[in-house]
């Protein structure tokens, strides 16, 4: 707008009050955005000792909403930065200075990096960074990011999300690394929770979107089964602190992968407001949530770039059944033999999904027959039940065909009114997934000529699948490693259809508005 120019990601709630306010200016979109540099326009020309910092500083006091804003003006070498409940993150070298929502962007450039605070504001220029705070210069720590650089580029695969896949054994190997003793049945998630914090806690309920709404359901059963803790999993969206709760004896566990989903932040808020002890699992270093939380645990997945979530998944199941353990073994509810015996399907977990990885022609080749299918359904019971919801999901996104998941006792009460020949059901068929009931409702859609593929555990066999995909047997585990294979397929059937897979139309990879 005349000499000055804004980025803004979030939303300016009181931007119609604004706009309003700003009858003489003259507006060239319908964005809340465009409010923002009319409003510095405006504060300059109040006051024309003011330059640009000060202008932005004034700003804010009048904006309502969620904002992480550049803002930068001709003849001022300077970008200046503000930012409140979108993230904003500052990367700083010798020569340059950087600022983007996410590390990953200037990752190539430097890794030494400044998360900004809430209500921060800073001017960047070549001399280096300001920051200030209730209009106070401060200093905030730079933080050196270990990622390697080149793991945030393609390193060889046509996509993020195949080469994202391909990861999945070293990802889990870090965020398993250094946390399990075996033998004592231990786990040490260098979380410290204040004496008795988890021995009294009456239940833990899971918030969270997307893909790690669906690790939280993985999750919740093994809290109930290995901490002996009655746990329930909502939709963030959906979250309100219900009646009949008592706050300080519930824990909610935010499931996270950026730590910005703002769905998932508002429901980590309402629960803090209602006084609950709540608790992060995210891969963000410094993201919002782990700010606003009592404590948190790192997934150490690495980054992540492919719009549709993979490894994340992966390492969020595992570091989210680490602590389960962590909690029976805590509460007395899980014997050391039993843990043991979880922690060793733990360490399994990278060979296992690494032998998947190594079949992937195979699941190329399925999904090159299977692809111009009308619809796919996925099916599973128990823990089979969240990945074949994360499956359909999977499929969905990026094929933009229409997939859903099913818990496959569900299929006789509805869906099986959709099945025909041209609706291959995919399911799971692994420990944990009460396979034999499974497959008699498979062949129930196969009785109506579905054709059926089935990830199956090393040691079952089932003759009349049309496509069987071996799953090496790591007991509570395997449906995650059975996963790998429903990844592999939805990356396939996508890359046949040529969709652009990394960016997915009309979907981001972190959602920062409600
Ligand atoms: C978006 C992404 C999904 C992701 C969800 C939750 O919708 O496209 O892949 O699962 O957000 O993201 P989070 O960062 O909170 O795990």
């Amino acid at each position: 707008m005349g000499d000055v120019a804004v980025v803004h990601n979030g939303i300016v709630e009181n931007y119609e009050t604004l706009k309003a306010e700003l009858a003489d200016h003259e507006f060239t979109s319908d964005t809340d955005t465009e409010v923002i540099p009319h409003l510095i326009e405006e504060e300059l020309t109040a006051d024309p000792d003011a330059d640009l910092l000060a202008a932005v500083r004034r700003v804010e006091d009048r904006l309502e909403g969620s904002y992480a804003i550049c803002a930068v003006r001709e003849d001022d070498d300077r970008i200046i930065v503000a930012r409140r409940g979108s993230p904003l993150v500052l990367g700083r070298s010798e020569d340059a200075s950087f600022v983007a929502s996410d590390v990953t962007a200037f990752l190539e450039h430097t890794r030494d990096v400044t998360y900004l605070e809430d209500g921060d504001v800073a001017a960047l220029s070549e001399d280096g960074v300001e920051i200030f705070a209730s209009g106070e210069r401060v200093e905030r720590d730079i933080e050196t990011v270990t990622w390697d650089a080149d793991a945030a580029e393609k390193g060889g695969y046509e996509h993020y999300m195949r080469k994202e896949i391909h990861e999945q054994p070293e990802a889990l190997r870090q965020t398993i690394t250094g946390r399990l003793d075996v033998d004592a049945g231990d786990v040490d998630l260098d979380v410290s929770f204040p004496p008795g914090f988890l021995a009294d806690v009456e239940e833990i309920r899971v918030v969270a979107c997307g893909t790690s709404y669906y690790a939280g359901r993985y999750a919740a059963q093994l809290f109930e089964e290995l901490a002996g803790v009655r746990a329930t999993v909502e939709i963030a969206s959906e979250y309100e602190f219900g009646a009949g709760r008592t706050p300080d004896r519930t824990l909610v566990v935010a499931v996270t992968q950026s730590g910005e989903t703002a769905d998932t932040l508002g429901a980590v808020r309402r629960a803090n407001e209602a006084g609950a002890r709540t608790f992060a699992v995210t891969n963000t270093l410094g993201s919002t949530v782990t700010r606003e939380v009592d404590g948190t645990a790192f997934i150490r997945a690495g980054p992540e770039i492919g719009v549709a979530a993979t490894k994340t998944f992966a390492s969020q199941v595992a570091t989210l059944a680490m602590l389960a353990v962590s909690i029976g073994r805590d509460r007395g509810a899980l014997a050391a033999a039993d843990a043991r015996a979880v922690l060793e399907d733990l360490q399994g977990l990278p060979g296992a999904v690494q032998q998947v990885l190594d079949k992937e022609s195979r699941v190329r080749e399925a999904a090159q027959t299977y692809q111009d299918s009308e619809a796919f359904f996925f099916v599973g019971r128990a823990l089979g039940v969240p990945v074949a919801l994360e499956g359909a999901l999977k499929l969905k996104e990026i094929s933009y065909d229409h997939a859903e998941g099913f818990a496959a006792g569900e299929l006789k009460h509805g869906p099986l009114a959709l099945v025909t020949p041209e609706t291959p059901v995919l399911a799971v068929l692994t420990e944990g997934s009460r396979a034999n009931e499974t497959m008699n409702n498979v062949t129930e859609a196969q009785t109506r000529g579905a054709p059926a593929l089935g990830c199956v555990s090393a040691d079952a066999e089932y003759d009349t699948l049309d496509v069987d995909f071996p799953v090496p047997d790591v007991g509570i585990v395997e449906p995650l490693v059975a996963n790998v294979y429903l990844q592999l397929f939805a990356y396939h059937v996508a890359n046949e259809k040529g969709r652009p897979i990394d960016k997915p139309r009309n979907l981001a990879k972190s959602v920062t508005v409600e």
